[in-house]
């Protein structure tokens, strides 16, 4: 049997007619850069995360480097992040010049932990970059309230986190600026790679507009160096069919942690996520912690054809580029810890419950 970590031929069979000529649309119209479907995609984007503006771009990667730079931040600054994320977080922060500076997570939701941000934050400090990591929203209220009081700028990397929200207000639209990927095992995923910034500031907007096309807001006048980076139009038409079926998308996934939740329940050494009240968890991955015998349930998901992967094993501040700042083993306990014993498990909209019978019966004969 086996159940696969993702299923996106399952997603096309339900929509492929409708992508199919969006895509075509795009063919025959010639308007590949830019035009009228980033036009509508960034319209509905920017109403679906409820801010005000939002800008097409190439990557989530990309997405975070301009935001950054649109918010001002740029050689020597600190920003205050995550080591516990994927690894472009830190990377933009470091690509511009700046400094990222780690903080340790909480244990429950895996995100930042705002009193490992106030310690952290020095006269250099800039910004914090919260990471809304497998589509839960890190503490807003605490972390707005440091960034109010030392007066720095919130990016946050909601990646993962498209439809996610804090107290009803939704990822993207609870910092200065939001980042998004559209990377294809998104819960809005294209057909290839992209990215999106939303913010509610004109200034941000603005210049973010042109940081994507080589800092220029008047083709062949450049008042600043930028990028190359655009949504390509062809991402735009494929997002736009998409975007219609987002929520029922995570309304499903949040089904199917629930009835992981239920299933998991009272099984030794297993730990299923935390969703805190005041949170819309959008389940970009079902993350657990298996106490001890991680290693023997990936042998036994391997063996059974049950797709899974660790996000992430070694983090951020142990990576090879880091090396620099002198970090050890023990530096940030908490993620060190959850290095070691996450596992996540296939969560995807359209998974069965006979399919998530299966993956817990693996895990149960393991730890059980
Ligand atoms: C937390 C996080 N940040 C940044 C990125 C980078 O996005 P992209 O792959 O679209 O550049 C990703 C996605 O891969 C991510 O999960």
């Amino acid at each position: 049997m086996g159940v696969p970590l993702l299923d996106l031929a399952a997603q096309y069979k339900e929509i492929g007619d409708e992508l199919n000529s969006a895509v075509l649309g795009i063919l025959e119209s010639g308007m590949f850069i830019l035009g009228p479907a980033v036009a509508e995609f960034e319209k509905n984007a920017a109403e679906y995360c409820g801010t005000k503006y939002s800008i097409g771009v190439a990557s989530g990667t990309d997405a975070l480097v301009i935001s950054l730079l649109a918010c001002g931040i740029g050689k020597g600054d600190e920003v205050i992040t995550t080591p516990f994320t994927f690894f472009a977080s830190a990377e933009a922060i470091s690509n511009i010049g700046a400094i990222p500076v780690f903080a340790d997570i909480k244990p429950d939701t895996f995100n930042i932990d705002p009193v490992e941000i106030e310690k952290k934050v020095t006269s250099k400090t800039r910004g914090i970059m919260p990471v809304h990591l497998y589509g839960q929203c890190a503490d807003n209220d605490a972390i707005k309230a440091i960034a109010d009081k030392h007066n720095l700028m919130i990016v946050e990397d909601a990646c993962q986190a498209i439809g996610s929200k804090y107290r009803r207000v939704k990822a993207g639209a609870l910092g200065n600026a939001g980042a998004f990927s559209f990377f294809p095992t998104k819960n809005l995923g294209g057909a290839g790679d992209g990215g999106l910034i939303t913010t509610n500031d004109e200034k941000i907007c603005e210049l973010s507009k042109k940081l994507r096309v080589h800092g220029s807001s008047k083709r062949y006048y450049h008042d600043t160096l930028g990028y190359n980076s655009r949504l390509d139009a062809l991402q735009a038409a494929v997002l736009n069919v998409k975007l219609k079926y987002l929520d029922s998308w995570n309304e499903n996934r949040r089904k199917n942690a629930a009835y992981y939740n239920q299933l998991l329940a009272g099984v030794e050494g297993v730990e299923t996520p935390i969703e805190t009240a005041d949170r819309y968890h959008i389940y970009h991955q079902y993350t657990i912690r298996v106490k001890g015998k991680r290693n023997d349930v990936q042998a036994a998901f391997a063996e059974n054809k049950i797709g899974h992967s660790i996000y992430y094993p070694l983090p951020i501040h142990l990576q090879t580029p880091y090396a620099y700042m002198g970090f050890g083993k023990g530096s940030f306990p908490v993620t060190e810890k959850a290095a070691d014993e996450v596992i996540s498990l296939p969560i995807y909209p359209e998974l069965t419950e006979s399919q998530m019978d299966e993956v817990v019966e693996v895990i149960k004969k393991v730890v059980g």
